[in-house]
């Protein structure tokens, strides 16, 4: 099995997390400013991670290079997601754009599978959120960083 960790980061913390999946799952990192449409069909199993920015956006490096992922046909593939935000500064628009990840590769007819639940985390509003669970796994590591290894741990073996 193929497994590529396609993410976007603007200061480090989301490729630091992507990194420590690829370590524990065997997979390969890969900076979404770098991939094509192929890199998405080619992978047997995906994950996608982002940070949100503004109020509940993707970061820039996944909005300009959407295209790729758009593009790409994974219909039928299994795909994962990770988000990072900062639900005290945030908690309206908490994890957002993990919801946008989540809504294109449904549209596309993947499967998402690796949902997490939803306590230990206070916020108001979520994108992320379906039927009371995070659609991926949820990090904070503004104000949770403590809780990261954890949460990533038990979400691989999970996935596994
Ligand atoms: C300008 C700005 C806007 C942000 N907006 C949100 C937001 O709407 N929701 C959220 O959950 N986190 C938000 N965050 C927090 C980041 O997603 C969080 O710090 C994340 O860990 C950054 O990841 P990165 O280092 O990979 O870029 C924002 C951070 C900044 C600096």
């Amino acid at each position: 099995m193929t497994i590529t960790i396609v993410y976007g980061s603007e200061s480090g913390a989301t490729k630091s997390v992507a990194t420590r999946i690829a370590k524990k799952m065997g997979g390969r990192t890969l900076d979404i400013r770098e991939a094509t449409a192929r890199d998405f069909e080619e992978s047997s199993f995906l994950i996608l991670g982002a940070p949100t920015y503004g109020a509940g956006d993707l970061p820039s490096d996944w909005e300009d290079n959407f295209d790729a992922l758009k593009s790409a046909n994974i219909e039928g593939k299994t795909v994962a997601l990770f988000g990072l935000g900062d639900q005290e500064t945030y908690p309206d628009s908490f994890l957002d754009a993990m919801g946008l990840l989540y809504d294109q590769v449904i549209a596309q007819g993947a499967t998402v599978i690796g949902f997490t639940e939803t306590d230990g985390f206070t916020y108001t509003s979520s994108m992320a959120e379906q039927d009371g669970q995070f659609v991926g796994l949820a990090i904070d590591e503004d104000t949770q960083s403590d809780q990261t290894s954890k949460r990533i741990t038990a979400w691989v073996e999970r996935l596994a």
